[in-house]
């Protein structure tokens, strides 16, 4: 970049005229972030380590007005950072209720042992009760190593790394902050009233959303989030004795920001402290992630257009185009902004925008990505090349497409979403991200969310088996894997994300589970987790068809394992605490819904009627 500008003025600072001053000092206690993406000397962006190497330009504002190089948090100074960052004592959100309504095992009931029949009562018990402590232990042990993996940054917690694991040789890029893993440890941290670490988190992930970001020499458009970001401590220029910390995004494989839009409302219903999501700042951020998500392409479809390996799958696995998890927390996104987005003049044509795709995104997927039984044997019989606005088989979905597996493994109650879709093309694959968010988040109507549990607990052997929860069912093998995964050897058949067993998807779990009032299926996937995963290491994801192995090349002490698990205990301990993440059903898109079902099936599209999107 040879420009030098202001990528995203903080309010109420003052411009930055490059080589004359930085800014006064201001406590991290007003503002937690107090760093600033500044202009870099003409044609330098950021800071250069030996290597060559380009940081992002951000500084702490000091108490000296002395030249203070802009790109620099200098370590030797950090006695001026001292953190005052306000506690929220008590949850308005989400306060404990008591009782609780806990699903888990309650210890109130003690049996008096005089009979044969209480004694083995009272030996069920004693029995329960050390398996409570164990689990108790298996919770201490979770949250000590959570704790241990925190990333600070000028002394103050504004992550968790990715993976803790001493025994691995090769680090690649398990030692940096991912936006995504970091969700679950956030989740955890608020309901444990530790609310610093998520807003610094907050605060500095919108910093580098407006980072320049470039790839050879494309620039992608602003709003884009990193997928992970980095501490890094470079020695200063020109002082051997001092350190500096730099924070390094890495845009490799670019997010979107709809955790970061989710994990915002989470903060602020548990905390309390709207002040976050109402900063200028960070209504701009979220402007941007919406302005980038909403606006026109050639696509046709209300679903967000995506590349392949863009979401928690981030290799290639044969989901480019619309897969379903994007979707879900699209619409899980969308719905949360609309609630945290200020009423202002500007934002009137954004909201209409995000209110017409709520609609449109709800109906194109509840109408085309399910699938039971019945939508099955519709597909089975579609007539093929249809060309008019009433054909049944609006796709041109092949019949032959529905795989063999799948005949057999669709239960008689129960169905899904399925995982992508496509002109002529099914993605008949079960994911359990996006279905679960799709529960979680209503993107699925209340018959489906249902169904998706129907179906998880008639196949409870494939989707858990010995380790919640299967990332997608089934893999892909022998040719499809060659052609689809391009023969990529970390995603041979059930293995990592080609059918490999993910833990941290066990919170995700809870949370559908508690909104749809069935808590004992999350419960007893906790249970079997309890039975290896600390012994195991905590793995990032087990391998084979019934998660018997740690996986392959699964990092150990990975951290949204631990996260996943703990937060699923905290969740079904007081299941009233995941309000913070759900997202009711919108009567008004019901509404909506229901009178776009109503319409008749329009012949041709009238002059000056603006149709935006083909549900
Ligand atoms: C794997 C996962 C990805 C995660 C990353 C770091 O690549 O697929 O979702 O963020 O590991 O843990």
């Amino acid at each position: 970049m040879a420009t030098s500008e202001v990528l995203h003025p903080l309010p109420g600072s003052m411009p930055w005229h490059h080589g004359l001053h930085c800014d006064p000092c201001r406590r991290m206690s007003s503002i937690p972030l107090c760093f600033k993406v500044h202009p870099t000397p003409s044609g330098i962006s950021g800071v250069q380590d030996s290597k060559g190497k380009r940081y992002p330009a951000y500084t702490n504002r000091c108490p000296k007005k002395q030249f203070i190089p802009p790109w620099r948090v200098v370590t030797k100074r950090l006695h001026c950072l001292s953190c005052e960052c306000q506690r929220f004592e008590g949850s308005p959100g989400t306060s404990d209720d008591g009782s609780n309504g806990s699903f888990l095992p309650d210890e109130t009931n003690k049996l008096n042992p005089s009979s044969a029949r209480e004694k083995l009562a009272a030996a069920a018990a004693k029995k329960e009760k050390a398996m409570r402590v164990k689990a108790d232990s298996i919770e201490d042990e979770a949250w000590e190593l959570l704790r241990e993996s925190i990333v600070y940054y000028c002394g103050h917690p504004v992550g968790t790394i990715a993976a803790n694991d001493p025994s691995s040789t090769s680090i690649l890029n398990y030692d940096q902050v991912f936006i995504r893993d970091f969700v679950p440890s956030g989740v955890a941290f608020l309901l444990k009233g530790e609310y610093d670490i998520v807003r610094n988190f907050i605060l500095h992930t919108l910093q580098l959303q407006s980072w320049e970001k470039t790839m050879d020499c494309h620039s992608p458009g602003q709003g884009l989030m990193p997928a992970s970001f980095k501490v890094r401590t470079i020695p200063l220029d020109g002082d051997d004795s001092a350190t500096e910390e730099v924070l390094d995004p890495d845009f490799g494989e670019a997010a979107i920001g709809l955790w970061w839009i989710i994990l915002l409302r989470a903060y602020g219903k548990c905390s309390g402290d709207l002040s976050v999501q109402e900063r200028v700042d960070v209504q701009t951020g979220i402007k941007m992630i919406l302005k980038l998500c909403l606006a026109d392409g050639f696509d046709m479809f209300p679903t967000l257009l995506v590349t392949d390996g863009s979401c928690m799958i981030d290799r290639r696995m044969g989901i480019h185009g619309h897969p379903l998890e994007i979707q879900a927390l699209f619409y899980s996104a969308l719905l949360c902004a609309r609630e945290m987005l200020a009423p202002e003049d500007g934002s009137a044509d954004l909201i209409r925008a995000l209110n017409s795709r709520l609609v449109a995104l709800s109906f194109h997927i509840r109408e085309y990505y399910w699938i039971d039984m019945r939508k099955l044997n519709e597909i089975y019989r579609y007539k093929t090349e249809e060309y008019s606005y009433d054909a049944v088989n609006k796709f041109n979905i092949y019949p032959d497409q529905i795989p063999p597996w799948l005949v057999e493994w669709m239960p008689d109650k129960g169905g899904y979403l399925i995982g992508n879709l496509q002109p002529a093309h099914m993605d008949f694959r079960f994911f359990a991200l996006g279905n679960l968010w799709s529960i979680v988040s209503s993107l699925a109507a209340s018959e489906q969310a249902h169904a998706i549990l129907d179906l998880v607990e008639a196949r409870w052997d494939d989707l858990v088996a010995d380790m919640p929860f299967k990332i997608c069912y089934p893999a892909l093998e022998n040719q499809e894997w060659r052609i689809l995964t391009g023969g990529d050897p970390k995603n041979t058949p059930w293995s990592y994300h080609n059918g490999g067993s993910w833990p941290t998807l066990l919170w995700q779990l809870a949370v559908a589970c508690i909104k749809l009032n069935r808590p004992e299926i999350a419960v007893k996937a906790v249970e079997i987790a309890e039975r290896r995963i600390s012994r195991d290491k905590w793995p990032e994801y087990y391998d084979t068809k019934g998660a018997r192995f740690i996986g392959k090349q699964s990092r150990l002490f990975q951290t949204w394992s631990i996260a996943g698990y703990l937060l699923a205990k905290l969740l079904l301990a007081k299941p009233k605490r995941a309000k913070i993440l759900i997202s009711e059903e919108d009567l008004d898109l019901v509404n909506s819904f229901s009178s776009l079902l109503a319409k008749p099936r329009r012949k041709r599209s009238r002059k000056g009627h603006k149709q935006s999107y083909i549900v």
